[in-house]
């Protein structure tokens, strides 16, 4: 098939040259020169595991090429049309469509361009014929991989696409970034929803062969299913999250309260790692976006409340511990190892590391911050003053604490030993992803706090310097409350 996909970002990305894997003709069309000339020398512009190789084995073969909108001959998008452009949150929480919105009306203006040449001078843009399932017939199928609120695929049909021939799918997409290229050729499930059935058929049989359930449903359906699955995902994290805050108080291990409920396979194991929270460009995102459509219909969605509130605050912890083992930070050097939302990827959008480094700088700390792949994307939104390395153990030169905000395998394999001899006094370590060992840590002269491994804090507790108050360590005393 010939398909077109319109953005070049790490799932526009990771679907051409999936595509163009399983002997489709892929042409990825970007907006940004930069990018469109890089993919064209066979590089990825981000951080995504085996994607290198898969988008230079697809440019190699021929099948996967790079273009700017204003490259494209109108009637070279094909079959199939995937759009795959940012959807980023307005200030409401609301999604912001206009990215979608404009790639769906360019891709209805190349289509009309192409009938009207295939009519010649007389064509009238009217409506086209009904086809069997009462849409149009003859224009390419927009398939759409954006994550969108539902309702948006039939407002935009209405709106763009109907009167020019063109049939609208919502596929959305489950790939998680660091592992997006596995996840593409191995779905758990594939979601196709469409008003129109053949069109559904359509793009349900270009993944058939991956051998996973294919759920062909309606546009709204479909739609739903995607902010529902990272809903439920967002929950299950903030509601270990609160487990692990009741562990610290009770002096509880949440980590094996979760392995001791994750074997119900009515619960499941996974997504129960408590931390810093979820971070990311879909989680927050979406769960925002979900919320404020509850709000459009009047409907109060009060779980999803909760869950953005605890994980708003679960970032924080970090920052109310060591204020509780060190009174004040002025003056105090905290490493914080990890920038990126999580592990695999440079990442940083809502990033926890990046919500807890200013308000540390804030409170007078000297910060050191490490990351293996996202210090370049981490820099201009950090203020000055904080030291960007990928060497954890150069971020932790002569630091009293550290924070373990993401939990790379360079910063839980480190030579902790090492680590210990370069660090100072007081030596704390806050494992924001409850990575590392705390009796391990103990042993080598750390005074180690998770989140939820109550039975661990005591040593912690004992770093508070004789004549100061400890702060209550969910920030009562106010301070924290005030961000
Ligand atoms: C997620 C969904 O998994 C994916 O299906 C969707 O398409 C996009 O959003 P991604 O954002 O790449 O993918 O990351 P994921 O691995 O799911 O982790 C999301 C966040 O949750 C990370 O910040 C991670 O640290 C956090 N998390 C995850 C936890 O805090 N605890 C867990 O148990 C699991």
């Amino acid at each position: 098939m010939r398909i077109t996909v319109l953005g070049m970002g790490y799932v526009g990305a990771v679907a051409a040259a999936g595509l163009a894997r399983d002997g489709h003709q892929v042409l990825g069309i970007d907006v940004d020169p930069a990018k469109v000339e890089r993919y064209r020398r066979a590089e990825v512009p981000f951080y995504e595991p085996g994607l290198d190789e898969l988008v230079r084995e697809g440019v190699a073969s021929g099948r996967l090429q790079f273009a700017l909108p204003a490259e494209v001959e109108p009637g070279r998008l094909g079959d199939l049309v995937f759009v795959a452009v940012g959807t980023p949150s307005r200030a409401s929480g609301a999604a912001d469509l206009s990215q979608v919105e404009a790639a769906v009306a360019w891709v209805a203006e190349q289509h009309r361009k192409v009938k009207a040449v295939a009519a010649g001078p007389s064509a009238s843009a009217g409506r086209d014929p009904a086809g069997s399932d009462g849409l149009p017939e003859g224009g390419p199928v927009v398939v759409m991989k954006s994550t969108v609120p539902p309702g948006t695929g039939r407002r935009l049909r209405h709106r763009y696409l109907e009167t020019a021939g063109i049939a609208y799918v919502s596929n959305p997409e489950f790939l998680r970034e660091g592992s997006a290229v596995h996840d593409w050729f191995h779905p758990d499930r594939v979601v196709v929803g469409s008003d129109s059935p053949s069109a559904a058929q359509q793009v349900a049989r270009l993944f058939q062969h991956y051998g996973a359930p294919v759920v062909v449903t309606d546009t709204a359906t479909a739609e739903m299913i995607k902010y529902g699955a990272n809903a439920f995902l967002a929950t299950k994290i903030s509601f270990i999250n609160e487990l692990a805050n009741m562990c610290d108080r009770v002096g509880a291990d949440v980590e094996e309260v979760a392995r001791g409920i994750g074997l119900d396979p009515r619960i499941g194991s996974q997504f129960l790692r408590a931390g810093l929270g979820y971070g990311g460009s879909c989680f927050p995102k979406d769960v925002a976006a979900l919320d404020h459509l509850a709000r459009v219909y009047d409907y109060p969605f009060e779980l999803l409340r909760a869950v953005i509130a605890v994980n708003a605050r679960q970032r924080l912890l970090p920052l109310y511990a060591l204020r509780e083992a060190l009174g004040s930070l002025a003056g105090v050097r905290v490493a914080v190892l990890g920038l990126a939302f999580k592990p695999k990827t440079d990442d940083v959008r809502e990033a926890p590391a990046l919500d807890l480094i200013p308000l540390l700088v804030e409170e007078g700390a000297e910060v050191r911050a490490a990351d293996p792949q996202a210090v370049e994307r981490a820099r201009p939104l950090l203020p000055a003053s904080v030291h960007l390395t990928p060497s954890a153990l150069e971020a932790l030169e002569g630091a009293q604490a550290v924070v373990l905000a993401t939990e790379w395998d360079e910063f839980v394999r480190l030579d902790w030993e090492e680590a210990a001899r370069r660090m100072a006094e007081p030596r704390l370590v806050f494992d924001g992803r409850n990575a590392l060992d705390p009796e391990r840590m103990m042993a080598l002269g750390f005074r180690y706090r998770g989140v939820g491994r109550g039975r661990f804090t005591a040593p912690w507790a004992a770093a508070v310097p004789a004549g100061q108050p400890a702060v209550d360590g969910f920030g009562r005393d106010g301070k924290a409350a005030a961000r």
